[in-house]
């Protein structure tokens, strides 16, 4: 059978499911995406176009999302808007009878997750989040490195991302400088962080964090200029009401400080920014009783680093001797040209982005077509979520919070706001 699903949202992310879409049917048939949305019809007719010429089927374009899903024959739809229509999109889906992947973050709060963990619960359709991250197989490596004791037991995690934009709106999207809109670096990219650190750390406790705007008044540059490895994928995206050069009032968090307690004991130190001037500082270790984890960048293919005490590094192909019996599933194997026991991989940012992505969307059918859960579901997209918002939502309190309270709703001052201003 083959699934039939549509693409809502077609700027920058949404251009990149496409090329994941691509990507997918060079190896597998089994999905064909039959509809492109957006609200701007050039934007979608670009992406729509690109999947015509590279499959040799262009999807149907729409500007209205309802009427897409009253007139087109889908299973499922790939939800790639802007934050804020996330959960609306998908509740309106599953009530409509269609499965449902969405882009990070799952919903514009915890209580927009909320909901669509219960449409997904009353529908019995499902509801995947397309956290990136974790997928790359060198992080499946890294994961089967610490679950092996490679590094013993695991003492505390560092994440830190200080960079700076040099005033610059985030990817040149008005929408990730406003609060209302679930914007601002810390929560936006930060929920990968959060995912990444519940998949290898295992869940969290309790978080305490500092948090701050330290600029407020942002300036619209092009993405060029701002992300010049993603420019090519955003270069058709509209920002209607703006023009380079504008100034942008920054509402959402630009900076966060946080210690993070895992449910293991473990400490956790997740820190952003990027209003670093003069200072770029990347972080992302594990410490343990045998050594510290020096994590690969997602989506660089460059292999994980185990170092000893004494000096000793343990990298490349020494790694697999640890865990002799990893293995990628299936599905990614096919992806990577065949690789089983893989510790590096040279593949362009976009081959690995697409890769991905094409991954993703297996994952989602598979779990609709089996009636089992996606990898990365409500629970665990709410898990990486209420981690990032925990963040803010200390910030604001000045008082640490448990992870499981910003879940469920105990702890909201922050998304208060948000849930207020948006109609939740
Ligand atoms: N997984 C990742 O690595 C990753 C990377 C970038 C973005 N994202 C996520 O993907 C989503 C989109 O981000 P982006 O960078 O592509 O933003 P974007 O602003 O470039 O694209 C959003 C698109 O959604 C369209 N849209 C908005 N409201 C709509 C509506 N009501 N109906 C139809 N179309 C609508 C807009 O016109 C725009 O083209 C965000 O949730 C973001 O967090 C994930």
């Amino acid at each position: 059978m083959t699934f039939k699903i549509a693409l809502v949202g077609c700027g920058g992310m949404g251009r990149r499911h496409a090329h994941g879409y691509i990507e997918l049917r060079k190896h597998f048939d089994t999905v064909e995406m039959a509809a492109v949305c957006d609200v701007h019809h050039d934007v979608a007719a670009t992406v729509a176009g690109e999947i015509g010429e590279a499959t040799g089927a262009t999807p149907d374009i729409y500007t209205d999302f309802d009427e897409m899903i009253a007139k087109a024959d889908l299973d499922g739809v790939a939800i790639v808007t802007s934050t804020p229509m996330h959960h609306r999109f998908a509740i309106k889906a599953m009530n409509a009878g269609l499965h449902v992947i969405t882009e990070k973050p799952m919903g514009l709060t915890l209580k927009a997750c909320r909901q669509m963990r219960e449409a997904s619960e009353s529908t019995g359709k499902v509801v995947a989040v397309a956290e990136n991250y974790r997928r790359d197989p060198m992080n499946r490596l890294t994961k089967a490195l610490i679950d092996s004791g490679a590094i013993g037991t695991p003492y505390f995690a560092l994440d830190i991302g200080v960079n700076s934009s040099d005033g610059a709106v985030m990817h040149s999207t008005v929408w990730r400088a406003k609060k209302e809109q679930a914007g601002g670096a810390p929560l936006d990219a930060g929920v990968h962080n959060a995912d990444m650190l519940l998949y290898l750390m295992g869940g969290a406790n309790s978080v305490f964090a500092e948090t701050a705007i330290n600029e407020p008044q942002r300036t619209l540059r092009p993405m060029s200029e701002v992300a010049p490895v993603l420019a090519e994928m955003y270069n058709h995206r509209k920002e209607v009401g703006y023009s380079t050069g504008d100034i942008v009032e920054q509402t959402a968090v630009d900076t966060a400080f946080g210690v993070i307690r895992f449910k293991s004991g473990a400490i956790g130190q997740l820190l952003m920014t990027d209003t670093s001037h003069g200072q770029s500082l990347g972080v992302s270790t594990i410490s343990g009783s045998n050594g510290t984890m020096y994590r690969p960048r997602s989506r660089s293919g460059e292999s994980p680093r185990i170092v000893r005490n004494d000096g000793r590094e343990i990298t490349g192909d020494a790694l697999l001797e640890l865990v002799p019996d990893f293995e990628l599933d299936d599905t990614t194997s096919i992806l990577w040209n065949g690789a089983r026991r893989t510790s590096s991989y040279d593949m362009n940012f976009r081959e690995i982005d697409s890769k991905i992505l094409a991954y993703e969307y297996l994952d989602m059918v598979q779990a609709a077509e089996s009636g089992g859960q996606p990898e990365v579901g409500p629970k665990e997209g709410m898990d990486a979520l209420a981690l990032a918002y925990a963040l803010m939502e200390s910030g604001m309190s000045g008082l640490p919070v448990t992870v499981e309270d910003v879940a469920e709703g105990k702890a909201s001052a922050f998304q208060d706001e948000i849930d207020t201003e948006m109609g939740i």
